[in-house]
């Protein structure tokens, strides 16, 4: 099963997940600083604090990704860092840290995919209102336009905005990640406030020049189906794909928001934060799109109990997710079902996207350990990872324009509000020492990368 030549591969990391040294050098609080320090908001109280300490080992990360034969690297700048109060001049010991991440990658041959915002917010910014002010739009394209002028000669690769829903939902709806609201109204606010920052971020990105380079955006993108046949089940699918997928895919390929949507959310708010012109710069071309994948939505109508992870996130949408029959589920407790991905990216391809797609992380928690042996020998993730990668070959068999897969994540690191106890890495991370320790997954991945495929099913 082989992959066109030119295909990246690659993995993803975020700057708080895994940079630590965030008194340095003048970095900002961010708001995840704040939230993670907050008594009961992060497991077991873990912060970023130290994190893999990639700040000072990025050398010996930078080898690491040479040795696996990593095409692409994707990672994010923490905002903080350049601009630790959320505005103007820039902090150039924030900036020449990134500089010498790109030219290691540089370097070693390895392509960098630069994400501007994976949800480090300035904390400054955030006391003027976050997200819900539309003020922050304005200052996400002004810190943009510092980082691209900084680096657009040597980054290909931009995305705006990692996973908006994450951003708008988790952190101002539901209120598990920084900065912690409740209130669905904040959150319709902050997908807006959000995606208008993509679109002026876009605007000034353009005028700078660099023609060549490829802007785009990330979302976290699910296939939803309901659980049965009845229809109550068919309309709750139909909510839950409207707040998951169309509130973000709408604006921005079709220069609006769903219909359906206005209407569910009509009692929390009247989208009166959208002001002319907005869309239209929300929806203004794209080169590329990232798809983060990780898990569907099979959805029963009502808000019953359900022990699945990923269900609690619908409360306002009078739905519930539940696990299908047969169906594994992850050490984070989401279900693997990797003919997802396929659905997704032909539904993409078929409804939305005209540019070339990359999937931008995907991968799974596992309940990894390092045995007697020194080895820590993953078969789930492989298995995971395998069965994914078949997934969206078979999607770009189907005609989906795919042309590159970044698997989350290079190094065990800070899984947001569940610290360190969710390993995601193709590396293990003994954190006490900073050890590295590549897992089975690692070396699998590079055959792969080295065989630019698969074995083919049965061999
Ligand atoms: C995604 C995030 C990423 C990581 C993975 C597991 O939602 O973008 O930072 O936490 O989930």
């Amino acid at each position: 099963m082989d992959f066109p030549e030119s295909f990246l591969w690659g993995t993803a990391t975020a700057s708080y997940q895994v940079e630590g040294a965030v008194d340095e050098d003048g970095r900002g609080p961010s708001i995840w600083d704040t939230f993670s320090h907050t008594p009961g908001k992060v497991y077991r109280g873990d912060t970023g604090d130290i994190a893999c300490d990639q700040y000072h080992r990025i050398e010996d990360d930078l080898d690491i990704m040479a040795s696996l034969g990593l095409k692409a690297y994707r990672f994010s700048v923490a905002w903080p860092r350049i601009q630790p109060e959320g505005s103007g001049a820039a902090n150039q010991k924030g900036l020449d840290y990134y500089r010498r991440l790109v030219d290691g990658l540089r370097q070693r041959s390895i392509e960098p995919m630069l994400t501007l915002y994976h949800w480090d917010l300035p904390q400054a910014l955030e006391d003027k209102g976050g997200w819900t002010s539309r003020e922050t739009s304005e200052r996400f394209a002004e810190y943009a336009s510092v980082v691209y002028e900084a680096l657009a000669d040597s980054v290909s690769f931009w995305i705006t905005l990692n996973e908006p829903w994450v951003s708008a939902w988790l952190g101002y709806g539901i209120g598990v990640h920084a900065p912690g609201h409740k209130d669905v109204s904040k959150a319709l606010a902050a997908t807006h406030h959000l995606l208008l920052g993509h679109g002026l971020a876009l605007e000034t990105m353009r005028s700078a020049g660099h023609d060549d380079n490829q802007l785009g955006i990330t979302l976290n993108l699910s296939a939803v189906r309901p659980a049965s046949e009845d229809a109550v089940d068919a309309d709750a699918a139909r909510r839950v794909d409207g707040n998951a997928n169309r509130l973000y895919l709408d604006p921005l390929f079709r220069a609006s928001y769903p219909e359906d949507m206005i209407e569910h959310y009509r009692a929390e708010s009247d989208f009166a934060f959208v002001r002319d012109r907005d869309l239209e710069r929300i929806s203004a071309p794209i080169d590329f799109f990232g798809v983060n994948y990780y898990f569907r939505h099979t959805v029963v109508d009502g808000g019953q109990r359900s022990e699945l992870a990923t269900a609690m996130r619908f409360s306002d949408l009078n739905a519930t997710t539940v696990l299908p029959e047969g169906v594994e589920t992850t050490a984070m407790g989401w279900p693997v079902e990797a003919d997802g991905l396929t659905e997704l990216l032909v539904r993409l391809h078929e409804e939305y996207v005209d540019v070339p797609i990359y999937v931008t992380e995907n991968g799974r928690a596992v309940y990894d350990y390092v045995d007697p042996e020194g080895e820590v020998d993953d078969e789930e993730r492989v298995t995971y990872l395998d069965a994914h990668f078949r997934a969206a070959h078979d999607a770009m068999q189907q005609g989906v324009d795919l042309r590159g897969y970044m698997v989350w994540s290079l190094l065990d690191n800070f899984e947001w509000a569940e610290g360190y106890s969710k390993r995601f890495g193709i590396i293990f991370v003994d954190y006490g020492t900073q050890r590295r320790i590549p897992k089975t997954s690692a070396s699998w991945y590079r055959d792969v990368i080295e065989r630019n495929g698969l074995p083919d099913d049965d061999s």
